[in-house]
């Protein structure tokens, strides 16, 4: 009994205190966003949401009133925190991504001041979601396997993250709980084929491995992994030769992210750090700051379309830690 009133008493009080701190524009705001988002929530979480949605929308807006690179939005994930965030959708505990020294080798240039491989023809899919599962990993694989695929074929086609998700465990992948596209090209190496997205559907939640060795679709010869922290690199291949999959490390001020190039001294820059892997798909300059394109796995609403840009030439966080790509 005692337990029971001590309890509804901290209830009682932490909704006073924030409802103090609330106004009727904040939960306006969050009314609108919950609408935009098909929002639903208990009599209980709505409170707790409500607070959550408003933190973030006080720092978003303190951001955008700053000198900063970049903007930041509210977004889908604006009734989140960070650690909820974190918790589905980036790896929780670092992977085995430093190759202290790669196997490839830069051409040393001279290299364009831009490129962009959306633009040079049909190498690039659509950004894909990949929803409550900590498989960026997967997406980031595909997204380079499409890509360098399509370009020595000239045949663009989505390829499966299930297959991955599902199957690539041997090669110290683990599902929604993270991997390392270096050890998922490994695998599909070895495994001799990776399925399409059509035949091999995505489902956001890991099951057992359906792989028909009859319908894969496509191949690789060979893994070449950047040598940790060697950003140029990156560029030579980019440059030279198509996507490149990388990984970062993504706090607290990447959420929100908009649009503008992103930097932050939140995040660190080594290996042991990197949560998220994405894909390298250009590289340009924008009033003397150059920055990388990027491809993320969020959707098409979050960010740029689906893209963010990240400063260039300072390992942005841990961004050059260990990146990689298939020879097909
Ligand atoms: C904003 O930041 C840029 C680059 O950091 C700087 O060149 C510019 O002077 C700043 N503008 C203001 C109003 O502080
Ligand atoms: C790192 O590699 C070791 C040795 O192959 C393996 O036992 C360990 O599970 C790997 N860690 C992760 C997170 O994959
Ligand atoms: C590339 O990295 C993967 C895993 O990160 C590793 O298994 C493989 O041996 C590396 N390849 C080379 C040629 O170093």
């Amino acid at each position: 009994m005692i337990m029971k009133s001590v309890v509804l008493l901290v209830f009682a009080f932490a909704s006073v205190t924030s409802a103090f701190h609330l106004s009727e524009q904040d939960e306006f705001h969050f009314k609108l966003w919950m609408t935009q988002h098909n929002k639903v929530y208990s009599m209980r979480e709505y409170d707790q949401r409500l607070q959550v949605f408003t933190d973030h929308k006080r720092r978003i807006d303190k951001h955008n009133e700053g000198n900063h690179s970049f903007t930041m939005a509210l977004n889908q994930f604006s009734d989140m925190t960070f650690s909820e965030f974190r918790e589905s959708f980036l790896w929780s505990e670092p992977q085995n991504c430093s190759a202290t020294r790669g196997n490839y080798f830069s051409s040393n240039g001279p290299y364009p001041d831009s490129i962009d491989w959306r633009k040079k023809g049909n190498y690039v899919t659509d950004v894909k979601n990949q929803g409550s599962c900590g498989s960026c990993w997967t997406f980031s694989t595909t997204g380079c396997l499409e890509s360098v695929t399509a370009i020595a074929t000239r045949r663009l086609v989505p390829l499966s993250e299930q297959q991955l998700v599902d199957c690539a465990q041997d090669f110290n992948n683990h599902g929604c709980n993270g991997g390392l596209p270096s050890q998922a090209f490994e695998y599909i190496m070895y495994n001799k084929g990776l399925m399409t997205e059509q035949d091999y559907p995505y489902k956001a939640v890991e099951g057992i491995c359906l792989y028909k060795p009859q319908l894969a679709a496509a191949f690789v010869k060979d893994v070449m992994n950047i040598t940790a922290y060697d950003e140029m690199g990156m560029v030579d291949a980019v440059a030279t030769r198509n996507p490149v999959s990388l990984a970062f490390e993504v706090t607290s001020d990447f959420m929100h992210y908009d649009k503008g190039v992103y930097t932050s001294t939140e995040c660190h820059n080594t290996a042991d750090k990197v949560n998220h892997a994405v894909l390298a798909v250009g590289y340009g300059e924008e009033n003397g700051s150059p920055y990388w394109i990027v491809k993320n796995s969020w959707g098409p609403n979050w960010g740029i379309d689906g893209y963010f840009l990240i400063e260039r030439g300072r390992n942005m966080c841990g961004l050059a830690a260990c990146s990689s790509f298939p020879v097909v």
